[in-house]
């Protein structure tokens, strides 16, 4: 059998370096042994693995999606999004012990301090809930100092259930304040995604209790959201956790990194674009659009994953459940068609782009009720274990040290300072 490795071979001088291949990478310190001048150039990470990382699998060819090893599939069908929360950041399944501790910690953790209630106030009426949730989140940073002690892993521990308990309080907060309704504070007797929904829709019941089958849904969307592994947003929270910030400043900036159109913000794209397409005829006109280089297909396409998304699959089979509660999205016919002439034309077929995570998911949110700019909020509520999982594994690994890549310098060489009367 032929050696598992590479030879690299420096042209110049004949000298060589032969790098072992482990797990399908090689290391890049191998070039600087002949040539410590000497850099990678990879825009976008396109070849790059920058960690070792236990947390997620991805088969992009074949379309697998893993948590800890356990399919994405098995996950939406059997567990819950705390129970998710719990592996991604342990590593196993929790026993029903652990379990009934976790869900406590998260649950006694929902509220926020009445300043952050108020000083949410302070957005302007129209404010999209994604820059309220940046800044809100960041906001937390200065309500727990103690945070900036990042070595201490019972002091994260504390951080991480904060973070992952109020994400949905700030949420709903930000929600009810572009409407000018009155806060709904979290309740104990319903789980994480009930007591989200009833955060987001009562006004003035107490008895009000969501809908069984669409907190189940938003669960599932939950769950499918909540880790993908070095997506922009992952890595914006390595690259700020590198510098030892602490987690609520990572996560903001890791909800930055979403808020993006071509990664979280895609979701509410997709709807944008379903409106504007309009109705089942126009569909095929569209597509002509599209492969003519005039627009993208929103909800289309992936970095890593060259066959369907098998988020996107669930998403489906969950839409289902939903619209026999909510009634039918009239939007579901267009986005169905869309997907059946993309899938059939060799414009997608030659690029391997399928459906992603966000095609199907905002039709449902919709359904549901969200307005399309919360549609992102809830991506970042499901993704945020994912985002402090990859956190602490970061902190953990005697590999990783601030990230800091190179660059290509092609700016001009150095020139002499011309007076402003002179230019
Ligand atoms: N519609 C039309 N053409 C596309 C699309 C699309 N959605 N996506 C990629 N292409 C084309 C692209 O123009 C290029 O064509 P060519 O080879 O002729 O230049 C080719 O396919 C390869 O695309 P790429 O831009 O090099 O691929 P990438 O890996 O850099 O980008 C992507 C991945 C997700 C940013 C991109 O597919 C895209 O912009 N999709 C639409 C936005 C979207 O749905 N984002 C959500 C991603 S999944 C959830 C998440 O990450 O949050």
């Amino acid at each position: 059998m032929a050696e598992e490795s590479f030879t690299i071979i420096d042209n110049r001088s004949g000298n060589e370096v032969t790098v072992p291949i482990v797990d399908g990478t090689i290391s890049s310190a191998a070039l600087r042994q002949l040539d410590k001048g000497m850099w990678f150039y990879d825009p976008a990470y396109l070849s790059t693995a920058n960690c070792d990382s236990k947390i997620t699998f991805i088969d992009g060819a074949e379309g697998i999606l893993r948590y800890r090893g356990y399919p994405i599939e098995q996950l939406a069908d059997s567990s819950s999004f705390l129970e998710v929360c719990y592996l991604l950041l342990h590593g196993e399944l929790p026993t029903q012990a652990q379990s009934d501790v976790w869900v406590d910690h998260i649950t006694n953790h929902t509220y926020v301090h009445e300043n952050i209630a108020r000083f949410m106030q302070g957005f302007r009426y129209d404010a999209h809930p994604m820059g309220t949730l940046v800044s809100t989140v960041a906001g937390l940073s200065t309500f727990y100092p103690e945070a900036k002690d990042i070595d201490d892993p019972h002091n994260r521990m504390i951080q991480i259930i904060r973070l992952i308990a109020k994400m949905p309080t700030m949420a709903a907060f930000a929600y009810k304040n572009r409407l000018g309704l009155p806060y709904e504070y979290p309740v104990n007797n319903l789980g994480y995604t009930g007591n989200f929904l009833r955060m987001m829709w009562n006004v003035a019941d107490p008895s009000f209790e969501p809908d069984p089958i669409l907190t189940k849904a938003l669960d599932v969307l939950f769950i499918l959201h909540a880790d993908h592994e070095q997506n922009c947003s992952t890595t914006t929270m390595r690259t700020v956790g590198s510098s030892q910030a602490d987690p609520y400043s990572a996560v903001a900036a890791a909800t930055c990194g979403l808020y993006g159109p071509l990664h979280g913000g895609a979701n509410e794209k997709v709807i944008r674009m379903l409106h504007e397409i309009g109705s089942y005829e126009n569909v095929d006109a569209y597509v002509e659009k599209v492969k003519s280089g005039e627009m993208l297909l929103q909800g289309f396409g992936h970095r890593v994953y060259k066959n369907y998304d098998p988020r996107a699959k669930i998403i489906k089979q969950t839409a289902d459940r939903v619209f026999n509660v909510t009634g039918m999205n009239p939007l579901l016919d267009i986005a169905m068609k869309l997907e059946e002439v993309a899938l059939s034309d060799s414009y997608f077929v030659d690029r391997s782009l399928y459906p992603n995570v966000d095609f199907y998911s905002g039709l449902i949110y919709e359904a549901m009720g969200f307005p399309m700019d919360m549609f992102t909020v809830l991506f970042a509520i499901g993704r945020t274990p994912g985002w402090l999982a990859h956190w602490q594994e970061m902190l953990d690994d005697p590999e990783q040290k601030i990230y800091r890549p190179r660059q290509k310098y092609t700016g001009p060489d150095e020139r002499s300072y011309v007076a402003i009367g002179n230019r």
